[in-house]
């Protein structure tokens, strides 16, 4: 029996066994593609990503299914075999056909040659051997196929030495990368989203021709590239996606605003960091804390002002005055071109960006039971990713003084949830609301209503008076009065 070795990303070899593979091809599903393809005399292969992640030993959900002939006639047969359990939609336009059951989706597909025309992604299609399949697909480990024809079930059919690469961790194209990339733009980022998910290389010539194709990128919509990066985001390590796209040329034309964040600027003899890399690193910092994409995504944009926001001064030096709140600002103009959600999760990345910089500020000095109340009030209930945020933020290379930053950033979390247990003013709502100042006082909606009703807050949040209705009322009565307002109750 064959054994194939793997040495994986994590530097730990791996076998797996013929029997190992055949397992991953044992249950109900495939033994009716198996049977339905020998009474159809068809050629029946598993292909692409659910092959890969057998030998990478990662859970897979979608099956692909390529037929040496129809595609859908194979879907028709299968679903028929499986029953009322089974749901099938034929896409007669593309040649392909889904076959849904339970949990199980099968994509079938017949095998095919393709060739695409400059300025879109859709192909022109023509029948084709199995090889032409394997050809025109991205990378070699996802042109593995095995096929599942009962006199073959199991047998590896590999021509462009995807095994190889598995092995050697290396993204490779079958073809002449210019031509697999030109044909499909979107294959440039699925490149380097491999290489960031599975920790693996970009082999060089693959990875020169993203360099030379990188304006093709183009004509993809942008949904699909904000999927490949919210993958490459919620890898264990993003950096290697973001320098990746950064070395190929792509980050400059997908997200500029990331990319103005590189580079040091040295005057009278002071530089600044590199804010490209700093925000990398804080990003793989969080990422060993959170898997939360939207805070990821914070991490990302926490510093996205600071190009705009550089100055020199020659007495403090570098400043970048106001960034987190100009970052603010900037965020839905990145979303909206990005066309990354425009809802909560918007208003939550803006809410952690302009939030960064307090947690630091208050490990600053002495910690005023009035700044934590504030902090608790203005970060609600996102508190504790905030925290997480912020000492990831600590990349100084001085160990003493991440020690010292770490160890205040601990005070802060007590004092926290010490606070939080007294006050309650997370999510707090001022115990008088503005319909009660309006009627105790016969107010219209006016002015002086926000200004009492922003009064009773900050008389709370500074620990004058407690979080209390009949105190508030009665501080609310005493503030009045200092207005020249009276009572009509
Ligand atoms: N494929 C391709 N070019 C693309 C997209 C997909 O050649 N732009 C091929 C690859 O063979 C891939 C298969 O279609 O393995 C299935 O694609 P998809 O389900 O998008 O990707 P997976 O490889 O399964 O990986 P993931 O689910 O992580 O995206």
């Amino acid at each position: 029996m064959r054994t194939f070795a793997f040495s994986f990303s994590d530097c730990f070899l791996m076998y797996i066994s013929e029997e190992e593979i055949l397992d991953h091809i044992s249950a109900e599903p495939f033994r009716l593609i198996s049977d339905a393809a020998d009474e159809l005399g068809v050629e029946a292969y598993v292909i692409g990503g659910y092959v890969r992640d057998i030998f990478l030993n990662r859970p897979s959900e979608d099956i692909d299914v390529v037929a040496v002939g129809s595609g859908i006639e194979l879907a028709r047969r299968v679903a028929k075999k499986l029953g009322k359990k089974a749901c099938l939609s034929v896409f007669k336009n593309f040649g392909t056909a889904q076959v849904k059951a339970g949990d199980l989706e099968l994509e079938f597909v017949g095998a095919r040659k393709e060739s695409y025309s400059h300025d879109s992604r859709k192909p022109v299609v023509e029948d084709g051997t199995l090889e032409d399949d394997q050809n025109r697909r991205d990378f070699t480990i996802n042109a593995l196929a095995l096929c599942l024809n009962k006199e073959r079930y199991g047998e590896l059919v590999d021509p462009f030495g995807g095994l190889d690469d598995l092995e050697e961790l290396t993204i490779r194209t079958p073809l002449d990368p210019d031509i697999t990339f030109s044909d499909d733009p979107l294959r440039m980022m699925r490149a380097i989203r491999f290489a960031t998910q599975l920790g693996f290389f970009i082999d060089p010539d693959t990875f020169d021709a993203i360099v030379r194709n990188r304006k093709r990128i183009a004509i993809i919509s942008k949904e699909r590239i904000v999927d490949e990066l919210n993958k490459m985001i919620l890898s264990p390590k993003p950096s290697i996606g973001f320098d990746l796209l950064d070395k190929s040329g792509l980050l400059a034309l997908i997200f500029p605003e990331l990319s103005a964040l590189k580079g040091v600027e040295t005057k009278e003899g002071i530089g600044h960091k590199d804010n490209f890399a700093h925000t990398l690193m804080v990003l793989d910092r969080l990422s060993r804390t959170s898997d939360n994409l939207w805070l990821r995504w914070s991490a990302l944009l926490h510093d996205i002002a600071k190009p705009a926001t550089k100055r020199f001064d020659p007495r403090l030096g570098w400043t970048f005055h106001n960034h987190n709140f100009i970052g603010e600002k900037m965020i839905p103009g990145i979303f909206r071109r990005m066309k990354l959600p425009m809802n909560e999760k918007m208003k939550y990345v803006q809410k952690m960006v302009s939030l960064h910089m307090r947690p630091i500020a208050l490990s600053d000095d002495e910690v005023t039971d009035s700044a934590i109340r504030r902090l608790l009030f203005d970060a609600g209930d996102d508190v504790d990713d905030l925290m997480k945020l912020c000492e990831a933020d600590i990349t100084s290379k001085n160990p003493d003084k991440v020690r010292r930053f770490l160890e205040n950033f601990r005070k802060v979390r007590e004092k926290l949830a010490i606070i939080e247990e007294k006050d309650r003013v997370r999510n707090f709502q001022p115990p008088v609301s503005g319909e009660e100042i309006m009627r105790v006082f016969g107010l219209p909606p006016s002015k002086p209503v926000g200004v009492l009703k922003e009064a009773i807050k900050n008389a709370i949040l500074d620990g004058v008076i407690p979080n209390e209705y009949e105190a508030a009322r009665r501080f609310m009565l005493q503030r009045a009065e200092e207005m020249g307002l009276k009572p009509v109750e």
